[in-house]
């Protein structure tokens, strides 16, 4: 099978024009998305209907030929799936009912998490029969730290306070939930690969927030067991992580987690963080999505500027985190027109 432009990234060859996808590249923003999601009674519910979420993840691609799919699902899949109460509320955010000691996490369903995630597998297999061979097909999870803040929390907060006093008054009982989500998550991850991923994700968009010897117990540790227990697996499988906001300790992320490329958002500093690289690891990003919300010339100039600054990498071109609910369609068009018709940075014209 010859490799996806994604697939040859990954794999640390660099390409140019580098392959585009998005972050939330399917949602709200696009209104044959809004269309599906009316027919749903919310949004966990077009996530366990695959015929829909199957249409929901080839919008973007129809629209736009991207060079990759993701999956449409979502990483509060996971803690429904160990038997919570999960709901998204218009304009909210998400609620999830609260874990908050070693005692309820013993109680969590983790006998019946894979027959509750297999909806999931069940897109991929539908997606991977429409989408041409040359696209990959992203599948993802959060990160279990990530994920364990909702958890705590109960809803998104801004400073992930539940999660992050549990973790110091408690280490043994939130240590227990992180180890059952690593599991779940590896789990889950390996069944989307066998349904027809090509390319893993893990989202952990809240690892910024901690000091680091707590980033180093509770986002290295457990995403390398992760990657650990899926590559024993499925042997060869790219995955990217995203540790949004890991700053200077992104480079040790990628090290010593074993994943083969590093998603950047929009505010890490990439010339340090290649400085920091071995050879022959991909890096995606990190274009910031108020500027796809901006459009024109800001937009223009973010493209360009993300462009050289990547130049001379395995570069995948992506934001720096999820497509605003409010962007044009049409801005998403201009970006990808713009990476594809690029000239190399650096390379004689005419
Ligand atoms: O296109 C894609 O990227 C695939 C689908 C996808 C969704 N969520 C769909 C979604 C992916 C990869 C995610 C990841 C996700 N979900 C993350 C990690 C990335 C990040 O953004 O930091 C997080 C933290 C979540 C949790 C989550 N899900 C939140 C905070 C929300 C509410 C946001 C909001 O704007 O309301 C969701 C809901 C959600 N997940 C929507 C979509 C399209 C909107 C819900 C709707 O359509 O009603």
């Amino acid at each position: 099978m010859t490799p996806t432009k994604l697939g040859t990234v990954l794999g640390g060859t660099r390409v140019f024009p580098p392959p585009v996808w998005l972050m939330r590249q399917a949602g709200r923003y696009l209104p044959e998305y809004r269309a599906v999601r009316e027919q749903c009674a919310d949004f966990l519910d077009l996530c366990a209907r695959p015929d829909l979420a199957a249409e929901v993840t080839m919008q973007p691609i129809s629209r736009f030929d991207l060079d990759a799919a993701i999956v449409f699902a979502d990483i509060l899949l996971v803690p429904h799936a160990l038997g919570l109460e999960v709901c998204f509320v218009d304009g909210e955010g998400p609620r999830v009912e609260v874990v908050s000691s070693g005692a309820a996490v013993a109680r969590l369903n983790r006998e019946g998490a894979a027959r509750r995630l297999a909806p999931v597998g069940e897109t991929i297999a539908r997606v991977r029969q429409e989408l041409s061979g040359d696209k990959s097909l992203i599948g993802f999870c959060g990160g279990p730290w990530t994920v364990a803040t909702y958890m705590a929390e109960g809803a998104a907060s801004s400073d992930q306070l539940a999660a992050r006093l549990w973790a110091y008054r408690d280490p043994s009982g939130f240590g227990a939930l992180i180890g059952l989500l690593s599991e779940v998550s590896a789990d889950y991850l390996i069944a989307q690969v066998r349904a027809g991923a090509d390319v893993l994700k893990i989202f952990d968009s809240w690892a910024g927030v901690l000091p680091d010897a707590e980033f180093d117990r509770w986002v290295v540790d457990p995403t390398r067991r992760v990657v650990e227990q899926v590559r024993t697996a499925c042997p060869g499988i790219r995955i990217i992580g995203f540790a949004r906001g890991a700053g200077a300790r992104a480079g040790r992320y990628l090290a010593a987690t074993g994943i083969d490329a590093l998603a950047l958002d929009q505010a890490a500093h990439v010339a340090a963080i290649r400085d920091h690289l071995g050879n022959g690891h991909a890096l995606q990003g990190n274009i910031d999505p108020l500027a796809l919300l901006a459009g024109g010339r800001a937009l223009d100039e973010a493209v360009d500027g993300c462009l050289a600054a990547f130049a001379g990498l395995p570069h995948i071109c992506n934001l720096g985190h999820g497509v605003h609910k409010d962007t044009p369609p049409e801005h998403v068009g201009r970006l990808v027109r713009r990476v594809r018709a690029a000239v190399e940075p650096g390379a004689e014209i005419g």
